[in-house]
């Protein structure tokens, strides 16, 4: 270990050291200090001071300055202390660090020891920033469920998905909410092989995410009509309970199906029901336009639960009330396996753009958001966590963030963003949201329960095929001069007039 300097100030939580000008340090190096044991911290920022130049040094002098080779400038690196390294765990630390204690670089190998876990904990997504130290992530860390934030584009969905590889690996049950079908290719490899068979894809009639054989076989989300109740019936065909009319007429209808309880039956009772078919008309067409959903049988948890299995749900393109409908009823059967211990090994859920299932009180209740809302209060209890991803930190219900002990967050530069972010989680804090603006894609800043100490973090290449990647604009434009080039041909013009004209 070599000495990069000596501490020139300390207090609590920070501290400051000058910097030997021999060495070279950057921004979220992790430094070590010496007191009763190795306490470890972190460089949040690096000033560099001169007692011949200020700011109010005019040109000419700083020409002077330099045409001297007068270089007066330090290096003072300012350090936020992360705690005290005890059997390769970082524990807070009450030591006072005295000024002129010798500063080291830490030990790689003391940080590879940190930022592991033994095997059947650890979730290994990448590597620890500028370095090939691997990061991985504790599963029993993630108990207390995950949050990844970040603003559009920046690898959220790739950084869950690297999760998802791994936490199948371990043979987790895991159901995506996956309202863009960005997850539906995970059942391959880049080079389209099978990646795992464990992989279900679950379309519903009126999903429109754009992808065939090519991700295996999909599975149709059904629905038997036997089984939905009223108040199932409402919530499909957008009725609110307070509708009291509305709702009296479904209840009528049900109260009067005398034959198979079947769609058809539904129907042909509400036509008989005269006026009040008229009344309830409109909403019946949203059945009409679901009826593909409807078959002898219905999706159930012994089709989307089962250990190492990956059951991805594709919402694409469905009415928002369709979506949390279909969400939600998968989630209370998720829930009530957990709960009645049907189902007893852990089960993780994912929900993509949690935002739009989950908004703020004030913006309305979805079923789903209830559903959600137990699981972060309750789920733990009972072997059911949450993985919640957004690019609207602000516009999520800040109870549900809030339960999320752990949090993944990647560039982040609206400060709107960012102060929702800070206001998530007390582990968040400002030196962590300054970091935000300047991470490349797929950077990640790990905090929480699921890491023994804060760290940025490559985050690493995916196993599986990814969707709902940006468009090619480049190699597209250059298909579209191809095409104008053609349209222009001269040969092409003459096999086109032939065509319409015949030879004449
Ligand atoms: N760690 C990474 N390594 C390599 N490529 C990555 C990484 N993270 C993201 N990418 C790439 O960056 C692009 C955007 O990533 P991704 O779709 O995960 O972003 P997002 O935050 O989910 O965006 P959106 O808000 O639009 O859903 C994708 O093409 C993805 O493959
Ligand atoms: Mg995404």
């Amino acid at each position: 270990m070599s000495e990069i300097g000596y501490v020139i100030s300390s207090s609590g939580d920070d501290l400051s050291f000058v910097l030997n000008p021999g060495e070279n340090v950057r921004r979220w190096d992790y430094v070590s200090v010496f007191n009763n044991g190795e306490i470890i911290g972190r460089i949040i920022s690096i000033e560099s001071r001169s007692q011949l130049v200020d700011l109010n040094t005019d040109y000419k002098s700083m020409k002077r300055y330099i045409e001297n080779n007068i270089n007066d400038s330090t290096n003072i690196c300012h350090v936020q202390i992360l705690g005290h390294v005890v059997n390769d765990n970082v524990r807070n630390s009450r030591e006072i660090i005295n000024i002129g204690t010798p500063v080291y670089l830490s030990n790689s190998d003391t940080l590879s020891r940190i930022f592991s876990f033994n095997d059947e904990e650890s979730l290994k997504i990448g590597k620890l920033m500028d370095s090939n130290i691997d990061v991985s992530i504790n599963i029993n860390g993630l108990r207390r469920h995950v949050a990844i934030l970040a603003q559009t584009g920046a690898g959220k969905s790739h950084t869950a998905g690297v999760i998802i590889e791994e936490l199948i690996k371990k043979g987790v049950s895991v159901i995506v909410l996956d309202p863009h079908a960005d997850y539906v290719f995970m059942k391959k490899t880049h080079d389209d092989k099978i990646y795992n068979e464990n992989v279900m894809v679950f379309r519903t009639p009126m999903s429109t995410g754009r992808y065939g054989s090519e991700v295996g076989i999909v599975n149709t989300f059904t629905i038997r009509f036997q089984d939905l109740n009223q108040e199932d019936l409402c919530g499909i065909m957008d009725i609110n309970e307070s509708w009291a009319n509305l709702t009296g007429i479904v209840n009528d209808i049900f109260d009067n199906m005398k034959g198979q309880h079947d769609y058809d039956d539904f129907m042909e009772t509400a036509k008989s029901l005269g006026e009040n078919y008229n009344k309830i008309r409109n909403r019946l067409r949203y059945l009409e336009k679901i009826k593909g959903v409807f078959s002898n049988k219905s999706t159930g948890i012994n089709d989307y639960l089962s250990p190492g299995r990956l059951s991805i749900l594709d919402l694409s393109g469905l009415d928002e009330y369709l979506a949390d409908y279909f969400a939600w009823r998968i989630l209370n059967t998720v829930y009530d396996a957990k709960f009645s211990n049907d189902f007893k090994y852990p089960v993780f859920v994912v929900v993509e753009e949690a935002h739009r299932f989950v908004p703020p009180r004030e913006r309305g209740r979805t079923k789903t958001g209830e559903i959600i809302k137990k699981i972060a209060a309750e789920g733990r209890k009972f072997g059911i966590f949450l993985i919640v991803i957004t690019q609207r930190p602000g516009k999520i219900d800040q109870d549900v963030l809030s339960q999320c002990n752990s949090q993944i967050i990647l560039r982040i530069t609206n400060p709107a963003d960012q102060n929702a972010v800070i206001n998530s989680s007390e582990s968040i804090t400002e030196y962590i949201i300054e970091d935000l603006p300047s991470l490349d894609i797929g950077e990640a800043v790990l905090t929480g329960e699921f890491v023994k100490m804060p760290c940025i973090v490559k985050i690493r290449n995916r196993e599986t095929r990814a969707g709902g990647s940006d468009i090619d604009i480049i190699s597209l434009l250059r298909m579209a001069r191809d095409e104008i080039d053609s349209m222009n041909d001269p040969r092409k013009i003459k096999e086109r007039n032939k065509k319409l004209l015949g030879d004449l």
